[in-house]
């Protein structure tokens, strides 16, 4: 059985006292099912500004989800990818500082974000690739989507590819450890009202992590080239996860996951659902709906949080 909806039939029970008493409650608390915003409400503003932050909170988010680098000076910053070119002007303003590197057999020239400081990655455009409405959108530090978001949404960093900026000599989770602890909320569990849920799909740093912060949620990823996942293989992740994130391929092709990780206390989290991409489903809705209420998943990453439906 998950965790989510134990924890949900207490929410029920106290609601009413809540609501009109004194405590704080977070969206999370008082939905059934989760709403996670994927880079923030990234269907209709630039992925992880804090626009799409706020968008995302404006459309019901219960959490609004970070992935997270490293500057050169050690800051962590909101971006998906490991380099600036895809969704910042870093070509205009660095020309020169490119790395050479080969992917998928042909060299290509990439601004990784570990190569710039933060006052450089400061002077970006992370606006304007997406729409004229958001020139001058920058890419955010963790620490401004957390005063951003705290108190009106959860928060769902990522841990991406922490294995790398090891061998670089950055601990990318004492990095997360000690912005959570800077802010309180190194147990920011769900009764709180700024949940915190930890991902990644580096399984060491999510081990370590339920090492240092064992009262917070961690949700470990892994994609669609994976094989059957297995009962023994969910019983290993239960002992540094307190729940699953596949792809949603992996809970089309294998459905009876939702109730083999349930059954061993683990949360189901598949990504990504967006409006661009909905499969055999007539439309983003449907397609949520169907895993959130036939296949019985707890929560799920959406570019569409407007679309998201909260009942059956
Ligand atoms: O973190 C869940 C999902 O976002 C993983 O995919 O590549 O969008 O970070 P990606
Ligand atoms: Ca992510």
């Amino acid at each position: 059985m998950s965790t989510w909806p134990k924890h949900r039939l207490l929410c029920l029970s106290t609601c009413a006292i809540l609501v009109l008493g004194s405590l704080p409650l977070a969206r999370a608390q008082l939905n059934e099912k989760q709403l996670i915003a994927h880079r923030g409400a990234s269907a209709y503003a630039p992925e992880h500004t804090l626009a799409a932050y706020r968008l995302a909170i404006e459309q019901g988010a219960d959490y609004v989800e970070q992935d997270l680098g490293v500057t050169r000076d050690g800051v962590l910053v909101c971006l998906h990818d490991d380099s600036l070119e895809r969704t910042t002007n870093v070509r205009d303003i660095f020309p020169g500082r490119f790395v050479e590197e080969q992917i998928n057999g042909r060299m290509r020239q990439r601004w990784r974000v570990r190569d710039l400081t933060l006052s450089e990655v400061k002077q970006l455009d992370a606006g304007s690739w997406f729409g004229v409405e958001f020139v001058g959108a920058q890419v955010p530090t963790w620490q401004e989507a957390i005063d951003l978001i705290r108190g009106d949404a959860g928060l769902f960093p990522e841990l991406k590819a922490p294995a790398e900026y090891e061998a670089l000599g950055i601990d990318m989770p004492g990095l997360v450890i000690d912005t959570l602890r800077r802010n309180g909320l190194e147990t920011a569990g769900p009764n709180t009202d700024t949940p915190v849920i930890l991902q990644s799909f580096d399984e060491a740093s999510l081990r370590r992590l339920a090492d240092e912060l064992p009262t917070l949620p961690r949700v470990f990823l892994f994609g669609s080239q994976r094989p059957r996942i297995t009962d023994a293989r969910l019983k290993e992740i239960a002992t540094f996860a307190t729940g699953i994130g596949p792809a949603k391929a992996i809970v089309n092709a294998q459905p009876d996951l939702v109730t083999r990780a349930h059954a061993l206390g683990l949360t189901v989290t598949p990504y990504t659902f967006r409006s661009i991409e909905t499969g055999r489903f007539d439309n983003v809705q449907e397609e949520m709906r169907h895993f959130l209420f036939t296949l019985g998943v707890d929560a799920l990453f959406t570019d569409n949080p407007d679309r998201f439906p909260r009942q059956p």
